[in-house]
């Protein structure tokens, strides 16, 4: 197919400036017409008409080749209705099982582990994070509100299919790579049903990759090792929450959430892929231009290469690379980093 139809949804706060960046590149590089169509979704529509997500919309969704995303979420909004409603709606709708959310520390990058040099090892891993289950499914309530006696419960949700389906993409993108390795990161020894369900998955899953090695930490030790021996993870498998929390630490460690791209991924094509930085809506610099584009400048590499587009992805990420390792403590603002990423691509 010569030409990509393609969702966007810029959402709020910094959300549609990054976007437009992420499309200027996509733009520059894209041998394949693009045929955008904007979704004006998120707080300002919420405010307005009381709507979210309309199902007539979600249905509109559906027949894209993808859908890129800036950022939801708004301080303006009860908190969890933007995200539940309009985001989370979307990963579930769409069975985006697949949180995918690389981590990759580029020459150059300043990075807080280390005072005044990169980190010695480098880091270079990927969280294949679980995107439709665990606590975020929304189970759970409350009795006795504003009482004494108050009491409120979060259900994570854990289920085979759902754990099996997640750790094998995790293992085939392990085995995918040079290093061949799997860590699950879980809390048996707290939470023994879901992290037995999780453990035994690896176990079994595992049979069908003799060659990936497979590895086990505790969430809590994980951040631990991230901080001070990154290096030894490769491909990370885990839950929802934990991958949530785990994925802005190795944000944190390989140069800032301004950097940190994902992808939402269905990985059996039955509903498009949404790709997505990893950051927020960061309200209080909405509007400035002073929000970074790369993260969801190397969404847009992800995309493509979701798409089977893999040469132009790897020249977007050349690109940033080349970028990045230029920039130092040069202050741009977010159309004249867009501009010097799109300007390499040509
Ligand atoms: C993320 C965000 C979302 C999440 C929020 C906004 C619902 O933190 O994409 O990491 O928790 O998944
Ligand atoms: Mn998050």
């Amino acid at each position: 197919k010569d030409s990509i139809d393609l969702a966007v949804i810029g959402g709020d706060g910094i959300g549609p400036e990054v976007v437009a960046e992420g499309l200027k590149v996509l733009e520059a590089v894209s041998a394949a017409k693009v045929n955008r169509t904007e979704y004006d979704l998120g707080a300002r529509r919420w405010h307005e008409t009381g709507e979210t997500l309309p199902d007539s919309v979600l249905e509109e969704l559906r027949g894209h080749d993808a859908i890129l995303l800036g950022a939801i979420g708004d301080p303006s909004v009860p908190s969890g209705v933007l995200e539940r409603q309009l985001l989370l709606r979307i990963r579930f709708e769409l069975d985006h099982y697949v949180n995918l959310r690389p981590a990759k520390l580029y020459p150059g990058v300043i990075t807080p582990l280390a005072v005044d040099r990169v980190a010695p090892e480098g880091i270079d891993l990927v969280v294949v994070r679980e995107g439709t289950e665990g606590p975020y499914t929304g189970n759970g309530g409350a009795l006795r509100v504003g009482t004494p006696a108050e009491l409120a419960t979060e259900v994570s949700v854990n289920t085979r299919f759902g754990a099996e389906r997640v750790v094998r993409d995790a293992f085939a993108r392990a085995q995918a790579r040079e290093r061949k390795h799997l860590t699950l990161l879980h809390k048996h020894n707290v939470l023994s049903y879901a992290g037995h369900l999780w453990r035994r998955t690896v176990e079994e899953v595992g049979q069908e990759f003799p060659e990936v090695e497979t590895a086990y930490a505790h969430i809590d030790a994980a951040t631990i090792y991230l901080v001070q021996e990154p290096s030894r993870f490769d491909v990370i498998v885990t839950d929802n929450l934990f991958g949530d929390i785990v994925t802005d630490l190795a944000a944190a460690v390989t140069g800032g959430i301004g950097l940190a791209a994902s992808g939402n991924i269905n990985p059996d094509r039955t509903a498009p892929s949404m790709f997505e930085p990893v950051h927020g809506s960061a309200p209080d610099i909405a509007g400035q231009g002073k929000a970074d584009p790369t993260a969801t400048i190397l969404s847009v590499a992800m995309l493509l290469d979701h798409l089977g587009r893999g040469d132009e992805a790897r020249r977007i990420e050349a690109a940033v690379a080349g970028d990045l390792s230029d920039r130092r403590n040069a202050v741009r603002s977010t159309s004249q980093i867009g501009d010097a990423i799109a300007a390499r691509l040509s």
